[in-house]
C-alpha cells in the first residue's frame, strides 16, 4: 500500500523486495565507512556553523501524516519510548513536545553543533 503526502510517501516493501534487501551482503571496507562517516559527521557539523537552528523548519505536519505518533497508549506506567536518530536541532521533536506526545523521547545526533544547538533551543 501506498501513501502520498506532500511529496514524501511511505510504503511496504512486497516479499520480492524483502528478499532482494536480505541478499544485499555488498559491504564497504570498514575504513571506507569510517571514512565516509567522518566526512559527513565534519560536513553536517559546517552545516550546523553556517545555519545554525535557522536552516529546517519545525515540523509541524508529521503528528498529522504520522497518526502513530499521537495514537499510542500505553497500558501501564511507563511511557512509550521514540528514539530519534539525527535529531539536528529539533525540528522534529520540539513541535511533537508542544502539541503534546504520549512519547518519552531521546534524541542523538553525530553532529557536536547540532547536540548544542539542541540543548539550548
Ligand atoms: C536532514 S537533517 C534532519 C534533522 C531533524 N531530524 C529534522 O527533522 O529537522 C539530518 C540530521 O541527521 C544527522 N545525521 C546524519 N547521519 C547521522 C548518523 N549516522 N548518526 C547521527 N546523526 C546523523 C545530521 O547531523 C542531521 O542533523
Amino acid at each position: 500500500m501506498q501513501q502520498e503526502n506532500f511529496g514524501h510517501y511511505a510504503r511496504k516493501l512486497s516479499e520480492e523486495e524483502m528478499e532482494k534487501l536480505s541478499k544485499d551482503k555488498v559491504s564497504l571496507s570498514e575504513f571506507k565507512r569510517n571514512k565516509l562517516e567522518a566526512e559527513a559527521k565534519k560536513n553536517w557539523d559546517l552545516f550546523y556553523k553556517r545555519n545554525k537552528t535557522n536552516f529546517f523548519k519545525d515540523r509541524h505536519w508529521t503528528k498529522r501524516e504520522f497518526e502513530e505518533l499521537a495514537n499510542i497508549s500505553s497500558d501501564g506506567e511507563e511511557r512509550p519510548v521514540l528514539l530519534e536518530v539525527g535529531c539536528g536541532v529539533g525540528n522534529f521533536i520540539f513541535p511533537l513536545i508542544s502539541e503534546g506526545t504520549p512519547f518519552f523521547i531521546h534524541a542523538c545526533d553525530f553532529s557536536p553543533r547540532a547536540v548544542d544547538l539542541v540543548k539550548v533551543k
